[in-house]
């Protein structure tokens, strides 16, 4: 496995120490889900039945109320916020609806941005955000600004730049929901080559044609889990 939330439950306080709202888990129970390296898994369920909590609890993001994250191996409910988020850095790759690339760098410089937090010198730096544009097939556009491109082209700029730390997860928040069908359809079929590739992938959505094309689909209801279900010919 290469994540494994055990008895995950994540609440929210009111100042005055009563519980505002059980956004994972209810009572005692909390939440299981052991994710193989490799497997393509969307997050799905209804507004406010937990998504976004548990997707930030896996990325590391935040930390559960009570219960165990494992993440390649280390036990992330332990750790410090520092070295949380260093830990983050080095195994996660986030890609969310919104590009958030930075306008006044140029298409390269934008993917090399993680290595810099990662003290990489710029030689490096370059070797390895052109192999992550090459990934995403923006190979030739290295000197662009990002309003030089189509949402889709900044899309795979963001998908490049979740990759360039060669992480061990890609984390996707509705990676599409900006996005026209037909551009969202190649934005798709650029993660689907990542899991070919052996990426593991977890995304979030609302849709059931983007959950149909993941290998399991794992559904919230109300801070728990309401199915667990692995697509057949995946
Ligand atoms: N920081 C927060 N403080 C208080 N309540 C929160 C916070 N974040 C989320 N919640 C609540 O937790 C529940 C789950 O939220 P969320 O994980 O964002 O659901 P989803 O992503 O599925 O829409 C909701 O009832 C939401 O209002
Ligand atoms: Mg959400």
């Amino acid at each position: 496995m290469i994540a494994e939330l055990r008895a995950i439950r994540k609440t929210y306080f009111k100042p005055d120490g009563s519980v505002l709202v059980e956004a994972v888990g209810r009572g005692e129970i909390g939440v299981d889900l052991a994710i193989p390296r490799g497997q393509y898994l969307a997050i799905m369920g209804a507004s406010g039945s937990g998504k976004s909590t548990l997707m930030n609890i896996l990325g590391c993001l935040d930390k559960p109320t009570s219960g165990q994250y494992l993440l390649d191996g280390r036990d992330c409910a332990k750790m410090d916020d520092e070295d949380l988020s260093r830990f983050r850095g080095q195994k996660i790759g986030f890609v969310f609806q919104a590009f958030n690339l930075i306008p006044e760098l140029s298409v390269e410089e934008n993917v090399a941005v993680p290595l810099f937090y990662q003290h990489i010198g710029p030689a490096e730096r370059r070797r390895r955000a052109i192999e992550s544009l090459e990934l995403v097939g923006l190979g030739n556009r290295l000197g662009h600004r990002p309003r030089e491109l189509s949402g889709g082209q900044q899309q795979r700029v963001a998908i490049a730049r979740a990759l360039v730390t060669r992480p061990v997860v890609l984390m996707a928040d509705e990676p599409t929901g900006n996005l026209d069908s037909a551009t969202g359809e190649a934005i798709l079929s650029v993660i689907q080559d990542l899991h070919a590739k052996g990426m593991t992938i977890v995304m979030v959505t609302h849709d059931d044609r983007i959950s149909k094309r993941c290998q399991r689909v794992f559904r919230l209801r109300d801070g728990l889990i309401e199915s667990d279900t692995l697509n057949p010919g995946s």
